[in-house]
């Protein structure tokens, strides 16, 4: 495992949502982190066909172009009724005709994919948000880490917060959606914790105990 010495990193995205929720992750360690969209980098396309292969890909893509290390996620909701689905399409199931992205849209596709398998009960509509992180350096090195979180998905949508799926997705144990949780509640980490609660958070905890020893 390769320590991260720089504190100097770039988030490989242009999802904005995603960037908002690394910084709030990073920027207790000290890092200093500008995007891939702030820097203007083209979006790789994500040809992989799982997570760990599109954020090896993104984090790459970065770092290859910045000369500093890059830190992506790729990340997607698996619902079990559908097989795992959307998965790594997650994001795919948003685009628009004009290549904008509607989570509204996407929220309902996946609710009537749901009610077509007769997935009405909380049971019967359980599902994991998944992240990878990875980490390159521009020498090629990579480190990867994986992180899940469970839960069902509700209808209808709830709560304002958050980014794409989070106002269907209520985590196990929780009374609230991700979308009616503050970035505190959904990250339910900060360094030092023994324990996260989203899936991004619980990637960044491997992180950081992994590549910066806290
Ligand atoms: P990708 O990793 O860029 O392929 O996109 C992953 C997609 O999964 C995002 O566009 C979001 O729609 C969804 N997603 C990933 N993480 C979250 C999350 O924390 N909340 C809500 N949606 C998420």
């Amino acid at each position: 495992m390769r320590k991260l010495l720089d504190k100097t990193l770039v988030v490989a995205s242009h999802n904005a949502g995603k960037i908002r929720e690394i910084r709030d992750l990073i920027g207790p360690l000290g890092f200093e982190a500008k995007s891939a969209a702030d820097l203007d980098f083209i979006e790789p396309e994500e040809t992989g066909a799982t997570f760990e292969e599109n954020a090896t890909i993104k984090a790459l893509a970065s770092a290859r172009a910045s000369g500093l290390p890059a830190l992506s996620d790729d990340s997607g909701l698996a619902i079990d009724a559908l097989g795992g689905a959307p998965g790594v399409y997650t994001a795919n199931w948003a685009e628009r005709e004009d290549g904008s992205r509607d989570f509204a849209m996407a929220m309902e596709k996946v609710e009537k994919a749901l009610r077509e398998k007769g997935a009405t009960t909380p049971e019967r509509r359980t599902a994991r948000f998944v992240s990878v992180l990875c980490l390159a350096w521009p020498d090629g090195h990579v480190e990867l880490f994986r992180g899940e979180v469970e839960g069902h998905v509700v209808w209808p949508p709830r709560g304002t917060s958050g980014f794409g799926y989070d106002p269907v997705f209520q985590p196990e144990g929780y009374a609230t959606t991700f979308g009616e949780m503050s970035a505190e509640e959904k990250h339910g980490w900060k360094p030092g914790d023994r324990e996260a609660l989203s899936h991004r958070a619980r990637a960044f905890k491997l992180f950081a105990e992994t590549c910066l020893g806290t």
